[in-house]
């Protein structure tokens, strides 16, 4: 699949109620919030704690989250390249309309691919798009197993496995790197509040 509409006979509908005006009923700026890291790297965990926080201070919220999403709006994908792309790409679109929503949302894909990420951050204005790098080796990962998928990648029972068959591109130049392999979560999330505070997305 690609971005490419083929839909003809569509005009967009300019709506009147904006996301400047959600923006100021809201009291903050819509965001994405993009997690990405291996799986067990602790993005789906931090996101929701983030979350909390954040929504105890009053803002308007939505974690987006990989296996979640994939019960229902990418339950048609797999793990392949190219499922893969497709379900970021939808990710970055549904975000891009919660943002659009006066949102901040906070997405916990692996989103293994440089280029798709760099494909959601092209979409939205500069300051819209936060990359976390989830940062915790494979080491760490596989040992934690939350979930036992390692083991069973590793003995073959699920092919295509981020880290083991299926490559994980770090990002290269993230708004935030958290080495969430080693600092507790309060720490993780403190240090994603503050860059927020700092860019002016989250109220002091
Ligand atoms: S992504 O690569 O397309 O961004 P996504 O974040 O939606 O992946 O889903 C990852 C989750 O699916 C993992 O946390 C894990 O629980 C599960 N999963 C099942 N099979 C695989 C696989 N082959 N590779 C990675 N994750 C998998």
């Amino acid at each position: 699949m690609s971005n490419q509409a083929i839909s003809t006979n569509v005009v967009w509908h300019q709506a009147t109620v904006t996301r400047a005006r959600r923006e100021l009923q809201n009291g903050h700026r819509g965001a994405i919030i993009w997690f990405t890291g291996l799986s067990g790297s602790g993005k789906s965990t931090l996101a929701h704690a983030l979350e909390e926080s954040l929504h105890q201070k009053g803002c308007r919220t939505f974690v987006l989250d990989g296996d979640n999403v994939r019960h229902g709006l990418c339950g048609d994908l797999g793990f392949s390249s190219v499922d893969r792309v497709e379900n970021i790409r939808r990710i970055g679109e549904m975000a891009k309309l919660f943002m659009e929503a006066g949102i901040i949302v906070l997405t916990a894909f692996i989103s293994p691919y440089r280029t798709d990420r760099e494909r959601v951050r092209a979409m939205v204005k500069e300051g819209d798009f936060i990359e976390v790098y989830c940062d915790s080796s494979l080491e760490v990962c596989e040992s934690r197993d939350v979930k036992g998928m390692y083991k069973k990648a590793r003995s073959g029972l699920i092919s295509e496995f981020t880290g083991i068959s299926s490559p994980y591109e770090a990002p290269e130049h993230p708004e935030l790197d958290i080495n969430t392999g080693l600092l507790n979560l309060e720490d993780c999330v403190q240090q994603v509040i503050t860059e927020m505070i700092l860019r002016g997305l989250a109220p002091v």
